[in-house]
C-alpha cells in the first residue's frame, strides 16, 4: 500500500517521518510541493492521496487522479471548501478531513486576540516603543462585562465558548445545528440578526460554504452594537473585507481580529521580506491599524495541532485504502 503525502512542511516531517516507522505495512512518499497540475503527476502508484493547502483542489486535479484510479484523499485540515465536489464526485473520490486537529488551538488563540484588542496591546506596544509611557487615553474594557456572540457551535465554538465563560463573559450563541448541551443551557438565539444586536463581541466560528459567504456585510454590520468587536478565525470569505472597513472608518466596528482573510491564498504563509512588499494594499491597510490584529492564519499552528493533523490524516487515508471506511469521511 502506497500513500503519497503532498504540502509536508518542514514542522510536519518529523511527524510524517514517525508515522511512516509505526506503520511499516505503509509505504509512504512525500514532497514539499502542493497538489496542482504541475504536481498530480507524482501520485501515480499511489492508493491514496494525503494533503494540506489552501488553493484549490481543482476538476484538472481531481479527474487526473481518478485516471489513475486513486480513490481516496485525505486533508490535514479542517476545511473542505477548496474542493470542486463536483469533480471529486464524477470521479467517485473519497474525502476525509480532519475535524478535530485541536480546536483548543483555536479557540485560545481567538480570545488571545480578543483579549489584546480589549487590553489595547497593540496601542501600547506602539507607545512604548517610541518611548511614551502614559496610560491615558488608551483604558480598556474588560471581558467579563461583555456579551459574547458565537456564531457556530461547532468543535472550536464551543471550545471558545468554555474560554468566554471562564472569563465571566455573558456568552449567547447562533447556529442552525443546536448542541443539546448548549440548548439545555439556553445560549441559543433564533436569529443571527439577534446575536448582532445582543453582542459586544461577534465570534465567528462557521465553516465557508456558498451560502455564508460575505455574511458580515455593511447590512449585518449595521444590526450590530456600536463599538463591536469582530474576531475572525474562522474563514476570511465570511467577511466582505470592504463593509470591514467602512465599519472600522465609522467606529461602528471598535477593533477587530483577522486570523483569516478573503485574498489570503498566496499571501499568508510567505516571507515578503519587507512590509512594502507584501503585495495587497487592502490588507497592508488593515494591518496599519491600531485596532485591527491581523494574523496570518496562525491560530491552528500548535504542535498538538499539526502532529495530529498529520497522524489522524495519514489514519484515515489507510484506513480507507485498507477498509473502504473512515470515520472522517466527508459528505460532499
Ligand atoms: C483548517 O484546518 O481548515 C484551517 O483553517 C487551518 C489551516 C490553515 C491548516
Amino acid at each position: 500500500m502506497k500513500i503519497i503525502a503532498y504540502g509536508i512542511r518542514d514542522d510536519e516531517k518529523p511527524y510524517l517521518d514517525k508515522w511512516s516507522e509505526e506503520n511499516p505495512d505503509v509505504e509512504v512518499a512525500s514532497t514539499g510541493e502542493l497538489l496542482d497540475e504541475s504536481t498530480v503527476d507524482q501520485a501515480k502508484g499511489a492508493d491514496g492521496v494525503v494533503t494540506y493547502q489552501q488553493k484549490p483542489y481543482t476538476a484538472a486535479v481531481l479527474d487526473k487522479l481518478g485516471s489513475f484510479g486513486i480513490k481516496f484523499l485525505s486533508l490535514r485540515n479542517v476545511g473542505v471548501d477548496n474542493i470542486d465536489v463536483d469533480a471529486a464526485k464524477r470521479n467517485g473520490i473519497q474525502v476525509t478531513n480532519v475535524p478535530a486537529y485541536s480546536p483548543e488551538a483555536i479557540a485560545e488563540f481567538t480570545v488571545t486576540q480578543l483579549m489584546r484588542l480589549l487590553r489595547r496591546t497593540n496601542t501600547f506596544d506602539r507607545k512604548q516603543a517610541n518611548g511614551d509611557l502614559r496610560w491615558a487615553p488608551d483604558i480598556a474594557d474588560e471581558l467579563n462585562q461583555m456579551t459574547v456572540g458565537v456564531f457556530a457551535t461547532g468543535r472550536i465554538g464551543r471550545a471558545a465558548m468554555r474560554i468566554y465563560k471562564g472569563f465571566g463573559a455573558k456568552v449567547i450563541a447562533y447556529d442552525i445545528y443546536h448542541n443539546p448541551e448548549l440548548e439545555k443551557e439556553g445560549v441559543y438565539v433564533d436569529t443571527p440578526e439577534e446575536l448582532y444586536a445582543q453582542s459586544d463581541v461577534i465570534s465567528l466560528h462557521a465553516p465557508a460554504t456558498k451560502e455564508n459567504e460575505h455574511m458580515i456585510n455593511d447590512k449585518t454590520i449595521a444590526q450590530m452594537k456600536d463599538g463591536v468587536f469582530l474576531l475572525n478565525p474562522a474563514r476570511g470569505a465570511l467577511v466582505d473585507t470592504d463593509a470591514l472597513i467602512r465599519g472600522l472608518d465609522s467606529g461602528k466596528i471598535g477593533g477587530a481580529a483577522i486570523d483569516t482573510y478573503e485574498d489570503e491564498v498566496g499571501i499568508f504563509n510567505t516571507d515578503f521580506g519587507s512590509f512594502d512588499k507584501i503585495p495587497d494594499e487592502r490588507l497592508k491597510g488593515l494591518m496599519k491599524r491600531e485596532n485591527v490584529l491581523v494574523s496570518p492564519h496562525i491560530a491552528f499552528y500548535t504542535k498538538r495541532a499539526v502532529r495530529n493533523m498529520v497522524y489522524f490524516a495519514m489514519d484515515a487515508n489507510k484506513s480507507l485504502i485498507k477498509t473502504g471506511k473512515s470515520d472522517k469521511l466527508v459528505k460532499l
